[in-house]
């Protein structure tokens, strides 16, 4: 998305969307809510919109035999590599979902039935939050996470798994993969 216009366009149509979006939060989130900077779309110097086109390879997809919308989880997964290769260069990458999809088709003159699946601002950035943004501004909190975790079918609990402790105690490790290092050493 190179040009000027056409991105005062996704922004007006992001601007219509934020309006909307506010409104849906509690009366007293919605101040809260609209101090959020929640778009880069003119200030960044590159704008993408990445798609997907659920016909490519039709009729039959190896991998979408049963569930449909892995084409679109694909295309999310391509975002997320991209995401880390622009962190790795030093470069922030924004998402921008509160558009309306069905708008930002039509703006952009996408045909059905390719989906636009991401609008993404990159560019540099004034810098990083230690902790997350909302919930440094007490949007929401961190959930437990012995509440996210199952083991082996859904609820399923094992209080001697070290995996908890990892978690708890030492999540550095678990993100720097030393906790599947150990757990693959016989
Ligand atoms: C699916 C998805 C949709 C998102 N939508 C928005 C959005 O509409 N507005 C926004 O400010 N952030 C949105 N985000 C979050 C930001 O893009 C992202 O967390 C932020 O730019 C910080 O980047 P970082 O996580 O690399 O630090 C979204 C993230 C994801 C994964």
């Amino acid at each position: 998305m190179r040009d000027v216009d056409a991105r005062r366009r996704v922004h007006d149509l992001f601007l219509k969307a934020n309006a909307v979006a506010a409104a849906m939060f509690p009366h007293e989130k919605q101040d809260l809510y609209r101090s959020f900077k929640l778009e880069g779309i003119m200030e960044a110097p590159v704008n993408l919109c990445v798609t997907c086109d659920p016909d490519r390879a039709r009729p039959v997809v190896i991998g979408r035999t049963h569930i449909k919308t892995m084409d679109s989880c694909s295309a999310v997964c391509a975002v997320q590599n991209l995401w880390l290769a622009a962190r790795a260069e030093g470069l922030g990458v924004g998402w921008v979902s509160i558009l309306d999809q069905d708008a930002l088709r039509q703006t952009l003159g996408i045909p059905e039935p390719i989906v636009p699946v991401a609008y993404l601002c990159l560019g540099w950035v004034e810098g990083y939050h230690r902790q997350p943004e909302l919930e440094k501004a007490g949007w929401r909190q961190r959930l437990p996470i012995e509440d996210l975790l199952h083991f082996d079918r859904w609820g399923g609990t094992d209080s001697q798994d070290p995996l908890l402790d990892w978690l708890r105690n030492d999540s550095q490790a678990v993100a720097d993969g030393r906790f599947l290092a150990d757990r693959l050493d016989p």
